[in-house]
């Protein structure tokens, strides 16, 4: 199994602060690969360097064995890394599957293009039954022609997935899952994700609820004031004296 992500020594300061440290991570393809801390530690720094949003100060990251520092988010994007925010961000105006059919190609959207009907019709027809499939595969297919406004948390966390999906992406970073959603409507929302990840897809979850979601990891990270503390199966890392030190008084799943 290769290396779908390797962050290579990434380091990010603000300033004074180093808000992530000299990190090394690996997500393997095909896994669903977690990392995890305490709030501030650093978590959706290291995202936002391995996803173009941030540049690092320092390291290096590949995406495969093309070396994806500093580029910028639509070409990580478009190599086939999509992320997902902390607070999902859907074309609010536009229905559940207009968002999903936004992120495909359509030579319909060309102003040379639209008016010959015929060179775009069947296409358009592909992508809404593609757009359709994935909806069903994270579980919105009866919201299809709501108004994202409309949905809810857990609803627009999914919208997030079925957008990177539409888009052909092969790597998934999501950024708090199911923060802020109940605790059935979170299992659901991993469920998803697990049988996608069966599918072939690869995800790198960040997450809070570690009791709900270690259960679903093939591997966690854990950080603590921007460095890396510890690495391993849910079993390593859960029971590592460090991991627990950080979380003693809390109890790890209200971390
Ligand atoms: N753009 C920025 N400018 C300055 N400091 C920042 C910036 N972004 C993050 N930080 C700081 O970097 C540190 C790490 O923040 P980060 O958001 O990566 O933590 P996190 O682990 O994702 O936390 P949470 O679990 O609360 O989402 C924090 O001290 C934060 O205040
Ligand atoms: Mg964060």
């Amino acid at each position: 199994m290769g290396n779908m992500l390797i962050a290579e020594n990434v380091t990010k300061a603000f300033e004074g602060l180093v808000a992530v440290n000299s990190v090394n991570i690996k997500v393997k393809e095909n896994t669903f690969t977690m990392l995890i801390g305490p709030n501030g530690c650093g978590k959706t720094t290291l995202i936002n360097c391995c996803t173009g949003i941030l540049k690092p100060t320092s390291g290096r990251v590949f995406f495969g064995d093309i070396d994806i520092t500093g580029w910028k988010p639509h070409e990580i994007y478009q190599v086939g890394f999509v992320r997902s925010f902390q607070i999902p961000l859907p074309f609010i105006g536009l229905t559940v599957i207009d968002n999903v059919l936004g992120a495909m190609r359509n030579p319909g959207e060309s102003p040379l293009l639209a008016p010959s009907v015929s060179r775009w019709a069947d296409v358009e027809e592909k992508n809404m039954a593609h757009a359709m499939d994935i909806l069903a595969k994270v579980g919105l297919e009866k919201h299809w022609d709501l108004p994202s406004s409309s949905l809810g948390a857990a609803q627009l966390k999914m919208l997030e997935v079925a957008k990177g999906l539409s888009s052909g992406a092969k790597l998934i970073a999501l950024d708090e899952p199911i923060g802020g959603v109940d605790p059935a409507s979170a299992h659901e929302i991993l469920s998803h994700v697990s049988k996608l990840k069966d599918e072939g897809l690869t995800f790198l979850v960040v997450e809070h609820r570690i009791d709900i979601a270690a259960p679903f990891a093939d591997y966690i990270y854990a950080m603590e004031l921007g460095s890396l503390i510890s690495e391993g199966t849910p079993d390593e890392v859960l029971n590592d004296p460090k991991v627990i030190e950080v979380y003693l008084g809390k109890g790890v799943e209200q971390c």
